[in-house]
């Protein structure tokens, strides 16, 4: 498929709920990263920053969607127009906060980076550096979006996937096992750094094995093709 250009698309002002009288929908957004503690001074994370799930929340309430976030720390980021905000830290309360709100949602868009391990134990006081730290132990973390994928009924699923190489095949894959309408595939290289910049470069994987290239574009724009995109998805299932 052709690469496209930010200059070949621009954003549909598509208002469903006005303009083809359907609802519209609610969906559950998740952001950011998940920090798993260690001792009262040490946690495991990693570098998201909550810019692409903000972005999707403000793009979904501008169009008129009904908006929850579940967040982990990203105390940099300004809280979205009219959505709701739930704030978690660990993969476990972000897990709790998703099985509790994905129920009444009709859409869940999974772009936090949760944590995959965390220590299998929290310790109250700070570890030696010596010994003690390098013996944690860690244990898996719950993998939210298979379970969403488990449990989807008829509901639309959004993962996102970063990778350092042969990122459309682990996409695919990704896609695959774990259910998703559409995959995020973000290349992870020197020239185009996925956290802390407001551009990026994804692929949006869809049904029916389309790719949508999208090269070095502000995270904002990129929330407004994907919402595109789930829109599409809506429509279609309201028709059917
Ligand atoms: O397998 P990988 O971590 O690359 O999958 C990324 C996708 O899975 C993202 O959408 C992320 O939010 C989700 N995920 C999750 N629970 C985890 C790890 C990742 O829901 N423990």
């Amino acid at each position: 498929m052709n690469p496209i250009t930010n200059s070949t698309i621009k954003r549909k002002t598509k208002k469903y709920r006005i303009c083809n009288g359907a609802s519209p929908l609610r969906i559950l957004i998740t952001a950011g990263p998940t920090r798993e503690p260690i001792d009262p001074v040490r946690f495991i994370t990693n570098h998201s920053t909550g810019t692409m799930g903000y972005a999707i929340a403000e793009s979904a309430s501008r169009s008129g969607h009904r908006v929850t976030l579940i967040t982990g720390p990203s105390p940099s980021l300004k809280r979205p127009h009219r959505t709701k905000i739930i704030s978690v830290v660990t993969a476990k309360e972000m897990f709790g906060a998703v099985k509790k709100n994905s129920k009444l949602s009709n859409c869940v868009v999974m772009s936090a980076a949760v944590a995959d391990y965390k220590p299998k134990k929290y310790f109250s006081r700070k570890l030696k550096r010596t010994k003690e730290i390098r013996n944690i132990g860690l244990e898996k973390n719950p993998d939210i979006l298979s379970w969403l994928g488990e449990n989807k009924q008829d509901k639309i699923l959004v993962g996102f996937c970063m990778e350092t190489e042969k990122l459309l095949k682990n996409a695919k894959r990704k896609m695959h096992t774990k259910r998703t309408d559409l995959m995020v595939a973000n290349r992870i290289n020197k020239a185009c750094p996925p956290f802390g910049t407001n551009r990026t470069s994804v692929v949006i994987l869809g049904p029916d094995k389309t790719e949508l290239r999208i090269k070095h574009a502000t995270k904002k724009y990129i929330a407004g093709i994907l919402l595109d995109k789930i829109e599409d998805l809506w429509y279609k299932k309201l028709q059917n």
